[in-house]
Order: structure tokens, then C-alpha cells, then sequence
């Protein structure tokens, strides 16, 4: 894991935007893994600036998003599909067609998984997934206990997720109690990985995560398995990672030729 701390979430954003960006760049038929909530939208922010300023391209790249909730339309407000709707697809140019949500109206959940994966297959597997983590240590939604081999499907969210949710929704018990999710096994086949986190409420999920044993109770412990993973996370979030100073030196001792941007 590459652990970089950065005195705020723009800065994030920006760091994990250029390494999105530099990958279209060098591809321009990349495959994005795309997430929701508040952590990725400075990377969104980012990746609309370079699209209307220096003429970022999506119009060969396709995107797949980690999940949504079972039951919202995709014109529901609160849908992940809405989200990305309004936080990035109308702001840039991929193909209609090309980004890709799980189907929180399908009627055969489970048919809708496999093809969900069969499609990430077809479309020659992720190059690069955004990650943010829940406070439970979830990364997509899988929730605690999860099967660390687990695939796109159907899950219960925990209380503590729902409760996180809130704020999406109109009142507490609109959230809903089940999502479809990729699975931490659909996450590992990533080529490469960028988790995002800020604020304190995430201290204790990234130090289990990046310190503490690999387990599926923190199902975000996992990525230590993972050859490609870079935690970009603001001072907040780093405040309880033992090794912190470790960390930082190491970043800021990397070669230039290291660096992405
Ligand atoms: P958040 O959600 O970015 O809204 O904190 C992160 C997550 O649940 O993965």
C-alpha cells in the first residue's frame, strides 16, 4: 500500500483525479471504477475541470460503479445512478452507453450480477477502482463479514451504514435496508486501486484497515493483498496510523519519475 496524506480532501481529489486522468491519457480506452457518497466529489470536481480545461477525453472510456440501492429508480434523487448523472456523466463525454450501474429495479437480482460481471469481463476488467471506506471498514457496500471472495450480489446494510446514509434522504428510515453491490472478489480484480478518506469520523476505519490484521470484519483490510493501492487520505483521517510519519517520509522521498502528479 502506498499511504499518501494530504493537508486536505481537494487535495485528494486533485491527487486522485491526475491519477485518473493520467491513465485516460495513456488509454483512452480505459475502464474506470467509480464510487458515490461525499468522498469522491473533489475527484469529480477535478476530472470536469481537466475535461472543460485541457480537453480530457472520456468519449472511448467506459465506467463501472460499485453498486446502488435496491429498490430507487435510477431518477431517484438519492440513487447512485442520479448521483453520477449529476456529479460527472452530464459534465463530460463518455458514450452514452458507457458507464455502467448496477440495476436497482432489476427483477432477477441475482441474473442481473452475473451480467453485471460478465460485463466488466467483456469490457476487459477495471483498470484502475475509486474507493472510498465506510466507518464499519465497508468498501463498496460490503458490509462486515462479507466474503473476502465475494461477487457482485445482493446485501443487507448495517445499521451504522444506513445511519451514515441519512443524509441522502429525506428522513432516516427512507434508506434502504438492501444494495447491490460489486464483491470484494469483483474489487481485487482491480488493476489498480485508489481509497479516499477524510475527516475524523474515517481515523479508526483506515488504521484497521492499513495497520490492523486482514480480516473480514474490516472488509477494506483486504486491499493489503492487493499490489496496486494507493490511500490518499487528508490529516483527519491518518490521525489514529501509528506509522504515519513513515508514511509521509516515504512520499516525500519518492523519485520524480515515481510520481504521477
Ligand atoms: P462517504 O461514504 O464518502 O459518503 O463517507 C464512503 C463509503 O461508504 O464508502
Amino acid at each position: 500500500m502506498e499511504i499518501i496524506i494530504t493537508p486536505n480532501p481537494e487535495t485528494a481529489g486533485r491527487l486522485a483525479a491526475g491519477y485518473l486522468a493520467s491513465l485516460v491519457k495513456r488509454n483512452s480506452r480505459a475502464v474506470l471504477g467509480l464510487a458515490t457518497g461525499s468522498t469522491p466529489l473533489p475527484v469529480y470536481r477535478e476530472l470536469v475541470r481537466l475535461h472543460k480545461e485541457d480537453g480530457l477525453d472520456f468519449s472511448q472510456a467506459t465506467s463501472f460503479n460499485l453498486d446502488e440501492y435496491v429498490g430507487l429508480a435510477a431518477d431517484h434523487p438519492a440513487s447512485y445512478h442520479a448521483f453520477m448523472q449529476e456529479n460527472l456523466f452530464s459534465q463530460v463525454n463518455f458514450q452514452p452507453g458507457h458507464n455502467h450501474l448496477p440495476d436497482g429495479q432489476a427483477t432477477d437480482i441475482p441474473a442481473h450480477c452475473e451480467a453485471y460481471e460478465d460485463a466488466i469481463r467483456q469490457a476487459g476488467g477495471i483498470d484502475v477502482q475509486i474507493l472510498g471506506i465506510g466507518t464499519d471498514g465497508h468498501i463498496g457496500f460490503n458490509e462486515p463479514i462479507s466474503s473476502l471472495a465475494s461477487r457482485t450480489r445482493i446485501k443487507t446494510l448495517t445499521a451504522q451504514t444506513r445511519q451514515d446514509n441519512a443524509r441522502f434522504f429525506s428522513s432516516p428510515e427512507d434508506v434502504p435496508q438492501h444494495v447491490i453491490t460489486m464483491g470484494i472478489g469483483t474489487i481485487m480484480d482491480a488493476r489498480s486501486i485508489v481509497l479516499l478518506a477524510s475527516g475524523e469520523g474515517k481515523a479508526e476505519a483506515i488504521a484497521a484497515m492499513v495497520e490492523g490484521p486482514v480480516t473480514a470484519n474490516v472488509p477494506a483490510s483486504v486491499l493489503q493483498m492487493h499490489p496496486v493501492v494507493k490511500v490518499i487520505i487528508d490529516e483527519a483521517a491518518a490521525g489514529q496510523l501509528r506509522r504515519r510519519e513513515y508514511y509521509r517520509h516515504v512520499f516525500e522521498h519518492k523519485p520524480e519519475w515515481q510520481r504521477w502528479a
